[in-house]
């Protein structure tokens, strides 16, 4: 009997035997509920890193692994990314559709009236060092937003929670934007919000009061492909922080602090940073096969950055795109041959043929590329997981706000295998040997 068709599973402890149910949902494995495991067994599962365990049921956004599909509310990512923008792809996310017209027109409005943010938020910028990493200004930042919006009904109103998104999503480009002008010392530019997202976001980073900012279209485009493509991605780590955090019913602008340092390490969004940098240590084609010796090696800690993923066992969809995008944005901006391109895609050839990556389905993921974007549009590298967190912000919000609104929802608390001293008898100091 295949286990699709299985509506339940028996498991058999020290001789009793408890019944229990699978959930089905509309696509990908079913689950085991065991939420009656430990009161029926005195049990617990195990499972670092959630290999096997699913933290919660959601209706955003599905990842089907094998087959490297990635849809948002059921809209694949490659259509999101062709037909539609950042704006619409934000209110669906938030709201399950995409937006007629006049919700789209009403949306649009909804965010841009909180792009500002408050005057004394610029103070904060000047505590930091000039050569403060961005994203730890962005923790920071983020995170002290909740002491100017501290209602503590925020969690529980469903108006107040929708206002606190609006405001997240409208006020990351700002903070970011502000993030890289205090880095390189230029004047902070407020919000046009007659400009796009993506626009806004570019001329808030690039301008200065000197010079009338021109906008390319081109850059644009660029700029809002992919914040859709980095919009959400289900239970990655910093989302399921994000959750952690809120689960608590902490204020909504310190949990998205949290999902911004969860997302800065470089096994997750602080990746495309990462790799930038090992592109540039390969720098050469005829280096390529003593890095991918060095990513075999289980000696090294050294990896292919921008390969593997915890779902993707084929191409990352994600990938395929910034890949395409990539070249798009090269030709347009009249970069003939990019030297970085040349060697990523000879990376890319020569680590597929490879058998330890077929046999590990390890494919590029979306940070592979995304890199050579940014450096393509002159964004600096430190900037690049500014960017991703810009455009997950909304993810995080629509899944934070999904939680809060489950019936169900509880505070989430794993439990471990203890492995420690067993109870012992305090020494006084002087006993000690
Ligand atoms: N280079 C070399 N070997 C690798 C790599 C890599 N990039 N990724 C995984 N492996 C090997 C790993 O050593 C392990 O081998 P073994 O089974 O012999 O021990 C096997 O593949 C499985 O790896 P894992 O670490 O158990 O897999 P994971 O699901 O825990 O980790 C990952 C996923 C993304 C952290 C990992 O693939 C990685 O470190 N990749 C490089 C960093 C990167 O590109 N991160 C961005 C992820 S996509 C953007 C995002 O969502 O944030």
């Amino acid at each position: 009997m295949s286990h699709e068709s299985l509506k339940t599973v028996q498991l058999t402890v020290g001789g009793k035997t408890i019944t229990l149910p699978i959930l089905t949902g509309t696509d990908g494995p079913s689950v085991i509920d065991i939420r009656t495991l430990y009161a029926e067994t005195g049990l617990l599962t195990y499972d670092p890193g959630f290999t096997s365990t699913a933290s919660c049921d959601s209706t955003i956004t599905f990842i089907d692994g094998d087959k490297g599909r990635l849809l948002y509310r059921g809209y694949p990512i490659e259509q999101l990314v062709e037909q539609s923008d950042f704006m619409e792809v934000s209110y669906l996310l938030m709201y399950g559709e995409l937006p007629n017209v006049s919700q789209r027109a009403h949306f649009s409005q909804d965010i841009t009236y909180h792009t500002l943010v408050h005057e004394q938020i610029s103070d904060f910028y000047s505590g930091f060092g000039r050569d403060a990493h961005p994203m730890a200004i962005m923790v920071g930042v983020v995170g002290a937003l909740s002491s100017f919006y501290h209602n503590s009904k925020e969690t529980q109103d469903e108006s107040t929670r929708e206002v606190a998104c609006w405001r997240l999503i409208a006020k990351m480009p700002t903070l970011a934007a502000m993030a890289y002008n205090y880095s390189v010392g230029r004047p902070f530019t407020y919000p046009k919000n007659n400009l796009s997202y993506a626009g806004n976001f570019l001329r808030m980073m690039f301008s200065v009061p000197s010079e009338e900012y021109i906008l390319s279209p081109v850059l644009e485009r660029a700029m809002d492909r992919i914040l859709v493509l980095h919009a959400d991605h289900e239970q990655n780590a910093s989302t399921s922080t994000v959750r952690l955090a809120g689960s608590s019913a902490a204020n909504p602008f310190a949990c998205i602090a949290s999902g911004i340092a969860a997302l800065w390490g470089p096994a997750h969004g602080g990746a495309n940073e990462a790799v930038l940098s090992m592109l540039t240590e390969i720098g050469t084609a005829d280096r390529i096969p003593e890095f991918i010796k060095r990513a075999k090696d289980k000696n090294d800690p050294f990896r292919l950055m921008g390969f593997g993923h915890r779902i993707y066992k084929n191409y990352d969809p994600r990938a395929k795109i910034m890949r395409e995008t990539c070249h798009e944005v090269l030709a347009e901006l009249g970069v003939k041959n990019d030297p970085l391109l040349t060697l990523a895609m000879e990376l890319e050839r020569i680590a597929l043929e490879d058998p330890y990556f077929i046999e590990k389905k390890l494919y590029p993921n979306v940070d592979f590329y995304s890199g050579i974007i940014f450096r393509a549009m002159k964004i600096p590298v430190s900037m690049f997981t500014v960017i991703f967190a810009v455009a997950r912000t909304v993810g995080w919000v629509s899944q934070w706000r999904e939680m809060i609104s489950d019936p169900m929802q509880k505070i989430g608390r794993p439990r471990q295998l203890y492995r420690g001293n067993i109870e012992r008898p305090f020494v006084p100091v002087e006993k000690r040997g």
